[in-house]
């Protein structure tokens, strides 16, 4: 199988996750690469960014009680009870991705009680369907988390080429981004990196640089009010701001660079 570009994109919440993944979708898709973004938040918003109306929203996958009850062999929410760790998932994809510009997005959400990830049905459907799309997929893959790896087994993981955490300036969200990266690397991720965003100084750059240590920073982008009014009126990110837009081009450049420097992607 055609080895696709897979990569995860975490950090703390608010930092700019969906907004990064949506952008560099829309430019792997004008790379002439079939993209599948993917949203594993527990909170999706992934598709409001890439511009798709109120209204056709997909439903997350978590949500479809009935049919994770089918493949998992068991009733979400219920406990104590036996389910598939290996539930079939494997025609999913095409069932319910949302096509939008020329990007599959599936929708999956996230459970809800975070940690190492529940023992439930819902899980061991998402982990399944996550672990399928990395591993048997030949898109270029976007995965947007919901802030670190925890929902992701670690076949899944080790099946990810990069992992890049976004970072705003403020101690937290480093200390977030750290943590996430530290985890991806001991579950195997080859490559870590991390980009800033809501800069409102470049000497914040350097701090984050120097906190980051050995994380390489991708690029970075400006505080701009421009991307919270149109949060607001719900417009896709690419038609938000061109600098917005070639700042992440620049920064996915470097990426590919990094990530992908001997192979050919297309
Ligand atoms: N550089 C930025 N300047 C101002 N607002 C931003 C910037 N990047 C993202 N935002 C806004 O911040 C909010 C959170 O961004 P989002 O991409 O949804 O973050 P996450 O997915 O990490 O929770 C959104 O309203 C988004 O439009
Ligand atoms: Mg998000």
């Amino acid at each position: 199988m055609q080895p696709g570009v897979k990569i995860a994109i975490g950090g703390k919440g608010g930092v700019g996750k969906t907004t990064v993944c949506a952008v560099w979708a829309h430019l792997f898709a004008e790379d002439d690469l079939d993209v599948l973004a993917i949203d594993a938040d527990s909170d999706p918003n992934l598709a409001s960014a890439l511009g798709v109306a109120v209204d056709e929203t997909p439903e997350p996958l978590i949500e479809m009680k009935e049919l994770i009850g089918q493949r998992t062999g068991a009733r979400p929410g219920a406990v104590g009870q036996y389910f598939k760790l290996n539930p079939k998932v494997s025609d999913l994809p095409e069932k319910y991705w949302h096509k939008i510009n020329g990007i599959r997005l599936l929708v999956l959400g996230a459970t809800k009680n975070a940690g190492a990830g529940c023992a439930c049905p819902e899980s061991a459907f998402l982990k399944a369907l996550l672990t399928h799309v990395i591993l048997q997929r030949s898109e270029a893959i976007l995965v947007d988390l919901a802030a670190g790896l925890e929902f992701m087994g670690r076949a899944c993981v080790q099946g990810v080429d990069g992992l890049v955490v976004v970072v705003e300036p403020g101690a937290r969200s480093i200390e977030t981004a750290v943590n996430i990266a530290r985890m991806g690397r001991e579950m195997g991720i080859e490559h870590v990196a991390a980009f800033a965003n809501k800069v409102t100084d470049v000497g914040q750059i350097d701090i984050i640089r120097s906190q980051l240590v050995d994380i390489p920073v991708l690029g970075s982008f400006r505080l701009d009010a421009a991307l919270q009014v149109a949060d607001l009126k719900r417009l896709g990110v690419m038609s938000t701001s061109d600098e917005l837009v070639g700042e992440l081009q620049k920064a996915k450049d470097a990426m590919v660079n990094l990530f992908f420097k001997d192979r050919v992607l297309g």
